[in-house]
C-alpha cells in the first residue's frame, strides 16, 4: 500500500481555541472524510457561514458540507445527552446527518459520576484546581484507563451495561464517600436514562476503523481533526494544566486506529497571539496596561465556546510554537486571527525565554520563565478585506514571515476574520488525485 498523501491531520499548536474549527470547515469542501480522534465536549468550535454561526463540540466541523462524512474515533469519550444535542441541533438547521455521521464502537461514555468527580475534585484541589470545563472528561479518561469504563459497545448491549455500570457506580460510590464525603449514588436512575442514549445512538455506531481503512486505501481524502491543542497534551502538555488525552499528531493515530503511514501530513493550527482558558502559566500574557489596548474579549472572539469563560490573551510565544511543531511533526502552519491585531501599534513576538535552552518541561520553570521579545511595529489598517496574501500590509507581511523564521516551518493559510472567504491561502493542502 502506497503511502497516503490525501489525507492531512489538523491540530491545535497552543493551549485551543487557535481556530481548528474554522480551518477544517474550510478544507472539508475538498475532503470526503473527516474524523474526530480524541478528547469530548469539553471542545468547542465555532464556524461562521453566510452569517450564521455553528457550534460543535464533538461532531466533527466538516459536517457543513453535504457530501462529506464524518467519524468519531475510538479515542473520544462521549457525553450522550451532550452528543444528542447538538445532533438535535444539526436537524433543526437543516444539516442533513443521516448516513454521514459514524461513532466507534471503543468510544467511551461520560456519565453524571464523571461529571461530579470533575467537579468536586477541582473543589478539593482549592487553589491547586486545573479549570476544567467541567464536562467529566478528566475522569471519564482515568476510568478508561483504570479499566473500568464504559465503551458504547457496551452501552449498547443491556446485559453488558447493566453489569458494568453496576461494578463501576459500585466503585464510583467507594471514591465518593471516602475520598469526598459525598452521599452514594444509585445506577438505576442512570441506566435508565443511558438505555434511551443507547437507542437514540445505535443507527450512527459503525466500524470506524474499518471505514477510515478502507477509504484511506482507495486513496480518499481524509481529515483528522485534533482537539484542544498541544499543550494541553496529557503527556507533553503544561501538566498538571492539562486536558486527559493525546492532543498532538500522533493522538489522531491511537485515537481513530489508524497506522502512522496513513497520515499524509500535518497542520497546526495557531493564532497570532496567544490564548489560554483555565489555570496554568501562559508566559506571554498581557499586562493590564497591554490589554487595555488590546480588543476586547467579544469583539475579539475570545470568550470560550464551552464553558463562556474568557480567555487569557497572551504575545505570539515563537519559542512555545518551534516546540510543538516538533512535538506535532508540523508540516505547516494554518495562521489565524491576524485581523484581532490590526489597530495596535505594537506588537511583541517572544522569541525565547531568558536562560531557557529548550521549552520547560517544569511547570515551576515556565513559571518563572522571562520572555524575550522582540517588538514589532503594528500596520495599523484593516486586513479583514484583504482577499490575497500579497494584498497584506507589507508590516503585516513581515510579522508573518519572521513567525513563519522562527518556528522554522512554511506558513500555508492566514486567517483574517471568521468566515470562510476571510481566509488567504499561500499553498495548496490536498495532492491532485
Ligand atoms: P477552535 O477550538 O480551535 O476551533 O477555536 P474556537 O472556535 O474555540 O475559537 C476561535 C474563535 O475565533 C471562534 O469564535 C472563531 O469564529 C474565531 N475565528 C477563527 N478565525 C478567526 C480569524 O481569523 N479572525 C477572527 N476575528 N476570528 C476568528
Ligand atoms: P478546543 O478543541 C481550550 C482546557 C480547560 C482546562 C484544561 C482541562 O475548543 O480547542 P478538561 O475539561 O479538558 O479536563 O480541562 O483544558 N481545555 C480547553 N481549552 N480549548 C479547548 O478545546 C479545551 N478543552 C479543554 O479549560 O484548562
Ligand atoms: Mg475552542
Amino acid at each position: 500500500m502506497s503511502k497516503n498523501m490525501s489525507s492531512i491531520a489538523v491540530v491545535g499548536m497552543q493551549w485551543g481555541d487557535e481556530g481548528k474549527g474554522k480551518v477544517i470547515d474550510l478544507l472539508s469542501e475538498e475532503a470526503q472524510h473527516i474524523a474526530r480522534a480524541q478528547g469530548g465536549n469539553n471542545a468547542g468550535h465555532t464556524i461562521v457561514v453566510q452569517g450564521k454561526e455553528f457550534r460543535f463540540h464533538l461532531i466533527p466541523s466538516g459536517i457543513l458540507y453535504p457530501h462529506t462524512k464524518c467519524y468519531i474515533g475510538g479515542g473520544t469519550v462521549i457525553d450522550p445527552a451532550s452528543l444528542l444535542e447538538e445532533i438535535g441541533s444539526l436537524t433543526s438547521q437543516g444539516i442533513e446527518h443521516v448516513k454521514r455521521l459514524y461513532i466507534s464502537m471503543y468510544s467511551h461514555i461520560v456519565f453524571p459520576y464523571h461529571r461530579l468527580v470533575d467537579q468536586l475534585s477541582e473543589k478539593l484541589k482549592g487553589g491547586a484546581a486545573v479549570g476544567t470545563t467541567g464536562k467529566g472528561i478528566g475522569p471519564c479518561y482515568t476510568d478508561k484507563t483504570s479499566r473500568c469504563g464504559i465503551r458504547l459497545a457496551d452501552l449498547l448491549n443491556p446485559e453488558i451495561f447493566q453489569q458494568r455500570l453496576k461494578a463501576a457506580v459500585a466503585l464510583k460510590n467507594r471514591d465518593l464517600e471516602k475520598l469526598y464525603d459525598h452521599p452514594p449514588i444509585a445506577w438505576e436512575p442512570i441506566y435508565e436514562e443511558y438505555s434511551t442514549y443507547a437507542k437514540k445512538l445505535l443507527p450512527y455506531a459503525a466500524p470506524v476503523e474499518e471505514l477510515l481503512y478502507t477509504a484511506s486505501k482507495k486513496g480518499e481524502k481524509i481529515l483528522f481533526e485534533g482537539a484542544q491543542g498541544a499543550l494541553l497534551d496529557v503527556t507533553f502538555g503544561t501538566y498538571p494544566f492539562v486536558t486527559s488525552s493525546c492532543t498532538l499528531s500522533g493522538g489522531v493515530c491511537s485515537g481513530l486506529g489508524v497506522g502512522p503511514s496513513r497520515v499524509g501530513q500535518t497542520v497546526g493550527v495557531a493564532k497570532l497571539y496567544t490564548t489560554r482558558v483555565g489555570n496554568g502559566p501562559l508566559p506571554t500574557e498581557l499586562s493590564s496596561d497591554e490589554l487595555a489596548h488590546f480588543p476586547d474579549h467579544s469583539s475579539s472572539r475570545e470568550v470560550g465556546t464551552t464553558t463562556g469563560r474568557k480567555r487569557r490573551i497572551g504575545w505570539f510565544d515563537a519559542f512555545l510554537l518551534r516546540h510543538t511543531t516538533c512535538l506535532n511533526g508540523v508540516d505547516s502552519l494554518a495562521l489565524t486571527k491576524l485581523d484581532i491585531l490590526d489597530d495596535l501599534d505594537e506588537i511583541k513576538i517572544c522569541v525565547g525565554y531568558k536562560h531557557c535552552k529548550m521549552f520547560p518541561a517544569t511547570l515551576e520553570e515556565l513559571g518563572k520563565a522571562v520572555p524575550v521579545y522582540e517588538s514589532h511595529k503594528g500596520w495599523k489598517v484593516s486586513t479583514r478585506d484583504v482577499s490575497v496574501y500579497d494584498d497584506l500590509p507589507d508590516l503585516a507581511k513581515a510579522y508573518i514571515r519572521r513567525i513563519e523564521e522562527l518556528c522554522e516551518v512554511p506558513v500555508s493559510l492566514v486567517s483574517v476574520g471568521p468566515e470562510r472567504e476571510k481566509t488567504l491561502w499561500l499553498d495548496r493542502f490536498f495532492d491532485e488525485q
